[in-house]
């Protein structure tokens, strides 16, 4: 029986993620199988109450799932977002999950902002680095609130790391038939740059069958924009990837769209959908449940359950056909009715 955490977290994170729960406990119930979820009382709330964010004794026995599944981290009342850094990234650093995949699909023309585009022109997938770049908090603020400040926010780019990420793109570009793009600022960061770069010639000696360039991060920003079917696999630093990632999901219908998945082959995987907390729409109904479900999809997925994940997305599809959505997407529904949608869309 597969084991999943299930970490709510804050603000929108506990409105979609008992939808995403809501749509895995029916798949298991229609598969005649159980997973075992357990909700873990990890954010804000419990931040603010205890002073702890995650204890080490927490990330160990999170390890032990099979999959967790993360709603978001972010509230106002923690402005330093220090919780969000100790459980988030502490969760994708510590299980060292390396790779962030963000799969980008439009399901409906009408939801992307860009004229003329067919759901065939967006067909792409982020492949972000998810354990080093700026992330790692290597770094620091000296003379702080003086005139003299200095803060340091350091970039760790590991060959092995480097390396990795490469290699996941280049194996499911080739898996895929896809062309592969790799982004950074090697103009203005040459020494990471230039690991990256030799990296990526090194590495894709080994799959001369991948077709492959690699653009400056500006300069594809506004190609995303212009010319979206020219890409399909992008592989991209952390903080890059974390920023077209949102540009991405800008094309196909916003954030309530967007999920993503932590990997490491072989080992436990972190599910979260790419958006956050969205203050502004906590408690109000108003937020999007379909990135969410469309990221317990890819924890479907990722359990071994192609055929149930492919079911989920044909039904978040359906819902998209029939208009029956969220604001975001111009519908008029709340948040559980669109889950008990999708739900219903599964059948009995
Ligand atoms: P956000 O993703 O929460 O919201 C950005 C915009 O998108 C807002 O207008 C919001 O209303 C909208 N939006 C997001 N998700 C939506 C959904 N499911 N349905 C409808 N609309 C949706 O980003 P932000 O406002 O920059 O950040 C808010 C907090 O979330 C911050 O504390 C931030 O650090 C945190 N955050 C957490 C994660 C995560 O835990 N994975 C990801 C991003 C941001
Ligand atoms: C994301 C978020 C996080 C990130 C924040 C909350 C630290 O924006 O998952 O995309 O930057 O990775
Ligand atoms: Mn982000």
């Amino acid at each position: 029986m597969a084991r999943i955490a299930v970490i709510p977290g804050d603000g929108i994170g506990v409105d979609v993620t008992r939808e995403a729960v809501k749509v895995l406990r029916h798949v298991a119930a229609q598969a005649d199988t159980r997973f075992e979820l357990t909700e873990w009382d990890l954010g804000a709330e419990r931040y603010l109450r205890t002073g702890t964010t995650i204890t080490p004794e927490e990330m160990r026995q999170l390890g032990e799932h099979d999959a967790i599944l993360l709603g978001a981290m972010g509230d106002p009342r923690v402005p330093g977002n220090q919780h969000a850094r100790d459980i988030l990234l502490g969760l994708r650093f510590q299980l060292d999950l390396y790779i962030n995949l963000r799969p980008v699909r439009l399901y409906d023309p009408r939801l992307s902002p860009l004229r003329d585009v067919t759901p065939e022109d967006i067909v792409i997938d982020v492949f972000r680095e998810n354990t080093e770049g700026v992330y790692v908090g290597s770094g620091g603020n000296f003379k702080a609130g003086t005139p003299d400040e200095i803060a340091i926010e350091e970039d760790i780019n590991t060959r092995k790391g480097v390396e990795r990420i490469l290699r996941a793109a280049f194996e499911f570009a080739r898996a895929n038939g896809r062309r592969l793009t790799l982004t950074d600022k090697a103009n203005a960061m040459p020494h990471a740059g230039a690991l990256w770069r030799r990296t990526f010639a090194d590495v894709g000696a080994e799959y001369p069958d991948v077709e492959r360039d690699a653009m400056y991060a500006d300069a594809l920003a506004m190609e995303m924009i212009r010319s979206p079917a020219r890409w399909q696999v992008i592989v991209a630093p952390n903080l890059f990837g974390d920023l077209l990632s949102d540009l991405a999901a800008g094309l196909v219908g916003g954030l309530g769209l967007a999920p993503s998945a932590s990997l490491h082959p072989g080992r436990i995987g972190l599910f979260e959908p790419v958006h956050g907390s969205a203050p502004d729409l906590a408690g109000t109904g108003k937020a999007n449940p379909l990135a969410a479900i469309l990221t317990a999809a890819m924890l479907l997925e990722h359990l071994g359950r192609p055929e149930d994940a492919r079911r989920v997305d044909a039904a978040v599809r359906a819902v998209i056909d029939e208009g029956a959505t969220t604001p975001d997407l111009g519908g008029t529904l709340g948040t559980s009715d669109v889950g008990d949608r999708v739900v219903a869309l599964l059948g009995p």
